[in-house]
């Protein structure tokens, strides 16, 4: 058989004669009917066998299919308003290609077997679902930003410094030495911008999480940006002007798939219509201890639980700016008018997926990051080559990264972020 079509085409097509190959979803045997719904990566559909309408060879094949079979089939469509998408295909011709052994996931399985059989779970339509809106996101992401004009750039991911703080640094033997996967790409791209002046990159980036959250991986795709003479107010709007690119863009696209996942879009539609709101961490407290009876300590990071009961105020995703100065990386820039903070910002997403933008403006003055460093126990000796870059042609510059896992779960409304990519990894998830 050739000339195959995929169940979405043959679907559009509606009626007459289609070839299409797939794996068996599900299968439902009667006397003188096998009822099989075929899926590819574009859809699934009905399709029967009856006894009388082919050979029997075939309907001996047909009796012994189990699911996750893959096959080719020809045969007519038609509707069928009983069929699970409306079509069913009458089978004339089968051909087999593996009778698949019995399938270790059926119904109502617990997410930790899943989780061991995820190589077979991405089959799954929920997985298929969310992999798809996954690519439309990194799509958008790229397309964002080369339509403003961004270069792509890609950073090493050995590094032998830290960017975000030792805590949560990845140790590797690198012939003998010790040396690190990298937490970001941002430093190596701060020499980059003098060059291109504005670049971004999507790449892993690596964090030896100690947490067993539903928002934590230890390898996570991060979409980062560091640009040339771009102040802090701009890099908001940089970052504002992605989240709807990307959220617009998925519900363009993949309308289909968040049906699937059933996901409430209407909760996604502010985020496109408003402008997000931008407080400072000093309004974030005052609003926590008004609205929600939380009082935080000046001086404190925001926990989960803070972000999660803050952003209920909200329908888009905020950004929270200028956090004290000690609770932050050493690189942002310290706040002209309040030294005591600095110039940066978290965005959270609304529906308690928490923080899925960091960013900041960065800080130019050689000795305050020399300082920084020293407090925060790290060797200025150990950033030489960094605190050149204040040195020869020193420019205001900002940069955000964006962990596109948590983007993703929040678009899909995941539980877990796990979810989000094809083979998780966490503190204690790193098979299969
Ligand atoms: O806030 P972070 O640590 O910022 C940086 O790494 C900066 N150097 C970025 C930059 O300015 N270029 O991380 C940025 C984002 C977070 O907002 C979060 O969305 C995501 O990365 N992230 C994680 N995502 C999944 N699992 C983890 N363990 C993550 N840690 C951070
Ligand atoms: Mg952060």
């Amino acid at each position: 058989m050739e000339n195959f079509i995929q169940i979405q085409e043959a679907l559009n097509q509606k009626k007459g004669l289609v070839k299409i190959h797939g794996w068996v979803y599900r299968e439902r045997k009667q006397k003188d009917l096998v009822f099989l719904i075929i899926r590819d990566s574009s859809n699934i559909l009905q399709t029967v066998v009856k006894k009388d309408k082919v050979s029997s060879k075939e309907w001996e094949d047909a009796n012994k299919i189990l699911i996750e079979s893959s096959l080719e089939l020809e045969g007519e469509i038609k509707e069928d308003k009983r069929a699970v998408t409306g079509y069913e295909i009458q089978v004339s011709k089968l051909n087999v290609i593996n009778f698949a052994e019995v399938f270790p996931i059926n119904k109502d399985q617990s997410e930790e077997l899943l989780l061991d059989n995820r190589h077979l779970w991405l089959r799954s339509r929920k997985l298929n679902a969310i992999l798809k809106i996954r690519s439309t996101v990194f799509g958008a992401i790229h397309e964002y930003f080369r339509m403003n004009n961004y270069y792509e750039h890609q950073s090493p991911s050995f590094t032998p410094n830290a960017c975000e703080g030792g805590s949560t640094l990845f140790k590797v033997d690198y012939f003998g030495k010790p040396m690190y996967l990298t937490q970001s790409w941002q430093l190596y791209a701060e020499a980059v911008i003098f060059s291109l002046e504005k670049i971004y990159c999507i790449a892993p980036s690596f964090r030896a999480e100690r947490s067993k959250t539903s928002r934590h991986l230890t390898e996570y795709w991060h979409a980062e940006v560091e640009a040339a003479w771009l102040h802090f107010t701009d890099l908001m709007d940089l970052a504002e002007g992605l989240i709807k690119h990307i959220v617009k863009t998925v519900l363009e696209k993949n309308k289909e798939e968040l049906k699937i996942l059933e996901r409430n879009i209407d909760l996604l539609k502010p985020t496109l219509e408003k402008k997000f709101p931008r407080i400072n961490y000093d309004e974030a407290l005052k609003l926590l201890k008004e609205k929600k009876d939380m009082p935080v300590k000046w001086g404190k990071d925001l926990r989960t639980i803070e972000e999660e009961k803050l952003v209920t105020l909200f329908d888009t995703p905020i950004f929270v700016t200028h956090y004290p100065k000690e609770i932050k990386a050493f690189y942002m820039k310290e706040d002209e008018k309040n030294p005591k903070v600095v110039s940066c910002f978290d965005c959270l997403a609304p529906e308690s997926y928490g923080e899925v933008i960091g960013g900041s403006e960065r800080e130019t003055d050689a000795k305050k990051i020399e300082e920084r460093l020293k407090q925060q126990g790290e060797n200025p000796k150990n950033y030489t080559w960094y605190l050149d870059l204040r040195k020869y042609g020193s420019i205001p510059h900002s940069g955000f990264g964006m962990g596109v896992e948590r983007i993703i779960a929040w678009i899909c409304k995941l539980d877990n972020i796990k979810d989000a990519i094809a083979f998780p990894r966490t503190m204690v998830r790193f098979t299969p």
